[in-house]
């Protein structure tokens, strides 16, 4: 928090010490961004719980789906799981890990 004090942006940055499993769930929302980068075998169940607080519009992305991470932990279910989405589209930037970006366009 001093570090965001410091750089005069603490009244835009909303930081919790948590155990991500169970703080990503009790989130309200709405979200028009999001970058997911924690345990990798637990995107597809943040991508669950995060997606229906996401904005039409919204992106949701995830790092290190590409190259070599990509069957790493559950990275590979991940990127099947939001690419099996109709009201979703995704493109995959390849530079360095690789990001998922994954474009909200309808609720359902
Ligand atoms: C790859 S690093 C993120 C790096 C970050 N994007 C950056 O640029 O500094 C992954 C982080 O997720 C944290 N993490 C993993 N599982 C978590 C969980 N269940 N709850 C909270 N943090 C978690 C790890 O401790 C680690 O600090």
């Amino acid at each position: 928090m001093a570090n965001f004090r410091e750089c005069g942006l603490s009244e835009f940055i909303d930081a919790r010490l948590a155990d991500a499993h169970d703080l990503v769930k009790q989130l309200k929302g709405p979200f028009d961004f999001v970058f997911s980068d924690a345990d990798k075998e637990w995107y597809k169940q943040y991508f669950i719980d995060v997606a229906p607080k996401l904005e039409i519009g919204g992106c949701f992305t995830a790092h290190n789906v590409y190259g070599r991470r990509r069957g790493y932990g559950g990275i590979g279910e991940y990127v099947e799981y939001i690419l099996s989405l109709k009201n979703f589209e995704t493109t995959f930037n390849t530079d360095g890990g690789g990001v998922a970006i994954s474009y909200k366009r309808a609720e359902k």
